[in-house]
C-alpha cells in the first residue's frame, strides 16, 4: 500500500478565563505557594467556571486550528477527541464539536488515553491520512480534571488545570512527512496508580453496588519513579526511530505535569532552557490539553521558531505514555 504522508496544518488552544492561584487554595487546603511551586512548577491554574465544560473548550480549540489553517468545517473528513472527563459519555464531545463547527463530511468519535490523548490521537490521525480515505482530520484534547478532584486531597488537587488543544493534520502534497516518528505505549498493571471511577447504580432488582466516587485518586510518588524511566527511554526510542540525535532537535515539548520531571528529561537530553517549553506555571495539568497547548502557546509567543523540529512527549493514566519526533513547518500557526 501507497502510505501517504502528512501534515501539521495548525494547532489551536482555549483555556477557561477563571484563574486560581496557588495562594487561593490556602483558603481551602493546609497548602502554601511555597509547597505546590517548589515540588510541581505550578503558580497558577486556569478552571472551567459555572455551565463551562470540555465540550465548550474543546470546540473554541477547534475553532481556533481551524481558523489559523483557513480551513472550513466542511472541509474536515474526521474528528478524533481525546478527553478524559467528557460533558456527555453520549454523544460524544466528536459529534459536539461536528456539529458546531459545521464539519457535516466528518465523522467523529472520542478516545480516552488520559494525559496521552493527544499522541494517541495523533496515532490515529495519521493512519486516517495514511489510507488515503480521510484527508483533513481535526484532532482535539481537551479536559477539566478539576471537576473530578477531591478537593480535600491536597496531595493531587493541587496539580490539575482545566483546557484544550487542538491539531488539524492533512496529506502532505509535497510528500514530506511531518510526523518524523511517533510511539505510543500503555501498561495496564500499573492502572491502580492514577484512577478515576465512573460508577452508576445498579438495577433495582439486583444487588446494589457499593456507591464509588468520581474522584480523581493518584499515587503521586508511584507515577513519577514509573515516568522517571519510561518517558526517556520513550524519547530515546522514538529519536532512534527517526535517525536523529538530541543535537537534531530544536525543542522539546513535555506533558506538563511536574516541573521536575520535565527538568530531568532536559537533562537527559541536554537541551538548554531555551529549547524547553514550559508553562506549567499558569496552566498546572492540563491532561490531554498539555502538549497541544504549550505548542500552541510557544508558536503563537515566538519562544517556538519555524521551520523546526520537536519532540512532543505525554504520559499518564493507563499507565500510557508516548512521544512523537514532528517537523514545525515554516510559517505554522
Ligand atoms: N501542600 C503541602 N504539603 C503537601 C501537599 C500540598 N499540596 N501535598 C502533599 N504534601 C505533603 C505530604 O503530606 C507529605 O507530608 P509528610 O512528609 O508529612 O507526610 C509531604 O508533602 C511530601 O509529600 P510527597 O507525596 O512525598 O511529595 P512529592 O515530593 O512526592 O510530590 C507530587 C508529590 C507533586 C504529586 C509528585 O509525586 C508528582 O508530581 N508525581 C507525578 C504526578 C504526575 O505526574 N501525574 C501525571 C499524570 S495525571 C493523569 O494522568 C490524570
Amino acid at each position: 500500500m501507497n502510505y501517504k504522508p502528512v501534515q501539521i496544518l495548525s494547532i489551536g488552544m482555549a483555556v477557561p478565563k477563571k484563574v486560581v492561584t496557588n495562594d487561593d487554595l490556602t483558603k481551602i487546603l493546609d497548602t502554601s505557594d511555597e509547597w505546590i511551586s517548589t515540588r510541581t512548577g505550578i503558580k497558577q491554574r486556569h478552571i472551567a467556571d459555572g455551565d463551562e465544560n470540555s465540550t465548550l473548550f474543546g470546540i473554541e480549540a477547534a475553532k481556533d486550528a481551524l481558523q489559523k489553517a483557513g480551513v472550513s468545517g466542511e472541509e474536515v473528513d474526521a474528528i478524533v477527541v481525546a478527553s478524559s472527563n467528557p460533558y456527555n459519555i453520549y454523544p460524544s464531545t466528536g459529534c459536539a464539536i461536528q456539529e458546531a463547527i459545521g464539519a457535516k463530511n466528518a465523522i467523529a468519535f472520542d478516545i480516552t488515553a488520559a494525559c496521552t490523548g493527544m499522541l494517541y490521537a495523533l496515532e490515529i490521525g495519521r493512519s486516517f491520512v495514511a489510507t488515503g480515505k480521510y484527508k483533513n482530520v481535526l484532532l482535539v484534547a481537551t479536559d477539566t480534571n478539576t471537576k473530578f478532584l477531591d478537593w480535600t486531597d491536597r496531595t493531587s488537587c493541587v496539580l490539575f488545570g482545566d483546557g484544550a488543544g487542538a491539531i488539524l493534520i492533512t496529506e502532505a502534497k509535497d510528500g514530506v512527512d511531518d510526523i518524523i516518528a511517533l510511539n505510543v505505549n500503555a501498561d495496564g498493571t500499573m492502572g491502580r496508580h492514577i484512577q478515576m471511577n465512573l460508577v452508576g447504580d445498579n438495577c433495582p432488582l439486583v444487588e446494589p453496588a457499593t456507591s464509588g466516587q468520581q474522584k480523581i485518586t493518584m499515587n503521586g510518588k508511584e507515577v513519577y519513579k514509573f515516568v522517571m524511566h519510561t518517558m526517556p527511554e520513550s524519547i530515546m526510542k522514538c529519536l532512534e526511530d527517526a535517525g536523529l540525535e538530541p543535537k537534531d532537535i530544536d525543542y522539546l515539548v513535555p506533558h506538563q505535569a511536574n516541573l521536575r520531571i520535565i527538568e530531568g528529561l532536559q537533562s537527559r537530553l541536554e537541551f538548554n532552557d531555551e529549547k524547553v517549553i514550559v508553562n506549567i506555571d499558569k496552566y498546572g495539568n492540563t491532561s490531554a490539553a498539555s502538549v497541544p497547548i504549550a505548542l500552541s502557546e510557544a508558536i503563537a509567543s515566538g519562544k517556538i521558531k519555524t521551520p523546526s523540529k520537536a519532540i512532543l512527549c505525554a504520559f499518564g493514566a493507563g499507565m500510557a505514555w508516548g512521544s512523537a519526533v514532528v517537523r514545525l513547518r515554516e510559517g505554522l500557526k
